[in-house]
């Protein structure tokens, strides 16, 4: 078992499979030209394997693949059945875009649950977030897997200004729709301009919605980053994911993988521990891992508070989150 100073079990791995991704969402990258990480230096999908087989041999029974975009990388279906192989439950984070050829696998791997992110329900707002096209794809991959029956939730970042005024458009989405929307509190990383005056809250979110829908708390899980809530009448459900004004670290199991093979114990921790290096050396890969779980910080990587005012994103240390994945 992975259990840190502060008594949490850690039993869900997020692997990065890439940091490249074939859209460019200005929250999640810088603008300015980004290097996407060469091949020879991500892991490669037998390391992947071996890495995950030892998390897994030490608790770890739930693993999600993110990005950057996993799908856009070409071996992402060999890696999926290697590690659908392995006692875990399987899941994915992805922007949808190449959903439709991923299918069958996916439902090969048994794959129950896809977490889509999607910001907008206007394309010309998601050609300006995304500085790409390609938002007729992703609406019609959503329904595509929700008429295949995965249990799809919709990632929503709430931006001031930019797409707050949408926020009932998405709940009215769930009427008819089983679909699961997060709205999540925008998050600094470097590179992506964030400001305080930018955070739309919790509080404020549920003000927004509370004017037209009269939304019930449903039970939540210890570990979830998500608030859920029903509304009468609604196939789908909506969720917030509160990160800034009220974080939910006391209940972490979460442990990171980046796709160039360093462990974050954290979103937020400025430490890496590099695993794939020990591994291509033969050296045993565990202690390292026991080490950056038990220097794992109480809250927030330690890097700031809920006060998020204060913060200063210069004194952030960290990644983009194109090449953390979430
Ligand atoms: P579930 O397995 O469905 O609970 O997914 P998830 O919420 O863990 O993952 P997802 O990749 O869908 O991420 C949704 C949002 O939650 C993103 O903004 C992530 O950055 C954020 N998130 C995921 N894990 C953590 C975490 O450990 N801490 C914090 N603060 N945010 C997280
Ligand atoms: N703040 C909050 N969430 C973010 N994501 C990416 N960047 C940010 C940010 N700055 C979300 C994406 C994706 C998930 C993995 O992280 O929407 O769904
Ligand atoms: Fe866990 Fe860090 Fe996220 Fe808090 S901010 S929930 S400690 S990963």
């Amino acid at each position: 078992m992975l259990i840190d100073s502060f008594d949490r079990i850690h039993n869900y791995l997020r692997i990065s499979l890439t940091d490249n991704c074939n859209l460019r969402c200005f929250y999640c990258m810088p603008e300015e030209d980004y290097e996407f990480t060469p091949h020879s230096r991500l892991m490669q999908p037998d390391e992947i394997e071996s890495l995950a087989k030892i998390f897994v041999q030490n608790g770890v029974n739930k693993i999600r693949l993110t990005g950057g975009e996993p799908l856009v990388r070409k071996d992402a279906a060999d890696i999926i059945l290697r590690l659908s192989k392995l006692p875990v439950s399987l899941t994915l984070t992805t922007n949808a875009t190449r959903l439709h050829d991923f299918a069958d696998v996916l439902q090969e791997a048994k794959v129950k649950s896809l977490n889509i992110s999607l910001d907008t329900l206007d394309a010309d707002k998601f050609q300006i977030i995304t500085r790409r096209d390609g938002f007729q794809k992703v609406m019609d991959n959503i329904h595509l897997m929700i008429n295949k029956n995965f249990h799809v939730k919709v990632n929503v970042v709430v931006m001031k200004g930019m797409n707050d005024h949408e926020i009932n458009d998405f709940v009215a989405w769930t009427k008819d729709l089983p679909v699961h929307v997060r709205f999540i509190e925008f998050m600094p990383f470097d590179g992506n301009r964030w400001t305080s005056n930018q955070v739309f809250t919790m509080e404020e979110m549920l003000g927004v919605i509370g004017q037209k829908y009269t939304p019930t708390p449903l039970q939540n899980d210890l570990h979830d980053t998500a608030k859920k809530f029903a509304i009468d009448g609604h196939k789908g459900t909506f969720a917030i994911i509160s990160t800034m004004s009220s974080p939910f670290c006391s209940g972490c199991n979460r442990m990171r993988l980046t796709a160039d093979g360093k462990m974050k114990n954290c979103l937020f921790s400025q430490k890496e521990t590099d695993l794939l290096s020990a591994l291509r050396k033969g050296e045993d890969v565990l202690p390292l891992i026991q080490e950056s779980i038990a220097s794992k910080a109480k809250e927030l990587g330690g890097q700031f508070t809920k006060d998020f005012e204060k913060i200063h994103t210069e004194d952030l240390h960290n990644r983009s989150m194109i090449s953390i994945g979430g």
